[in-house]
């Protein structure tokens, strides 16, 4: 790990779920302090064991309450269903000027998740971006990757699109996509994310169709190095 790795923490909100979970283990593995928030610290703080566990000791791990955690932490990451979207970022508001915010909500509407409904503000990062307020960098990433991946030390056949409000928020963002062992393209400005949350939908159809569970996307004819 770098030394500059060594000075950053993330925050998972909602990191006792699925996808959060899978994040956090990946970038404790790769050097990042990880704070698991959640909205029972007693949780998060059995969640961040769990993550020590799979890590056997290494690498620092701590669960505290979202609230907590976004405070703490020098870039913050929103992994939680869409239902509870609007909630944690309210919650957390007052924590978030001047950091990097990540987020990898896809606004799935139950029962019908293999069809795309994107919200009002054309899609939930963009509705991050309204709630949070101007004065916060807002990338959107992830949400094409299943979590059955991110569990897992193999290599992910699956790539990460990013979109942001600044080249310099996605370029930070891809950073993490590379820290968690993937490969991330700076997709352009936070309204592209659209297209990337809407793909997630259309993943779950292809998975429903084939009998897949981890389906995914690769950017062919162009090289990110
Ligand atoms: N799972 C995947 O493979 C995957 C892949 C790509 C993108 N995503 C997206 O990532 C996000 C998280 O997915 P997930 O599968 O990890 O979700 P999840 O396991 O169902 O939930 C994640 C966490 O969100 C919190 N949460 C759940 N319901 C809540 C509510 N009503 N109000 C407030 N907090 C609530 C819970 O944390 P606490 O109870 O600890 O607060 C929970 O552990 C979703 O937007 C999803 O679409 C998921």
């Amino acid at each position: 790990m770098d030394k500059e790795t060594l000075l950053l923490t993330v925050a998972v909100l909602g990191g006792t779920g699925k996808e959060g979970k899978g994040l956090a283990y990946r970038w404790a593995k790769a050097g990042y302090n990880v704070l698991i928030g959640s909205r029972s610290s007693e949780k998060a703080v059995t969640a961040a064991s769990e993550i020590l566990e799979m890590l056997d000791g290494g690498g620092s791990v701590v669960g505290t309450s979202n609230v907590e955690a976004a405070a703490q932490a020098n870039i913050i990451v929103l992994t939680v269903p869409y239902a509870a979207h609007r909630e944690t970022l309210e919650s957390v508001k007052g924590s978030v000027a001047g950091k990097l915010f990540i987020d990898v909500t896809v606004p799935l509407v139950p029962p019908k998740v293999s069809k795309v409904q994107m919200p009002p503000a054309g899609s939930a990062a963009q509705e991050a971006r309204e709630i949070l307020g101007e004065g916060v960098e807002v990338a959107a990433a992830f949400q094409n990757i299943s979590h059955e991946h991110l569990l897992t030390d193999g290599d992910v056949e699956c790539d990460v699109l990013v979109t942001g409000t600044s080249k310099n928020a996605r370029q930070e963002a891809i950073r993490l996509v590379e820290a968690a062992g993937l490969i991330g393209w700076d997709a352009g400005p936070i309204e592209n994310s659209v297209v990337v949350e809407g793909l997630t939908s259309v993943l779950i159809h292809i998975n429903r169709q084939y009998g897949s569970t981890h389906a995914g996307i690769r950017i062919t004819g162009a090289k990110n190095k």
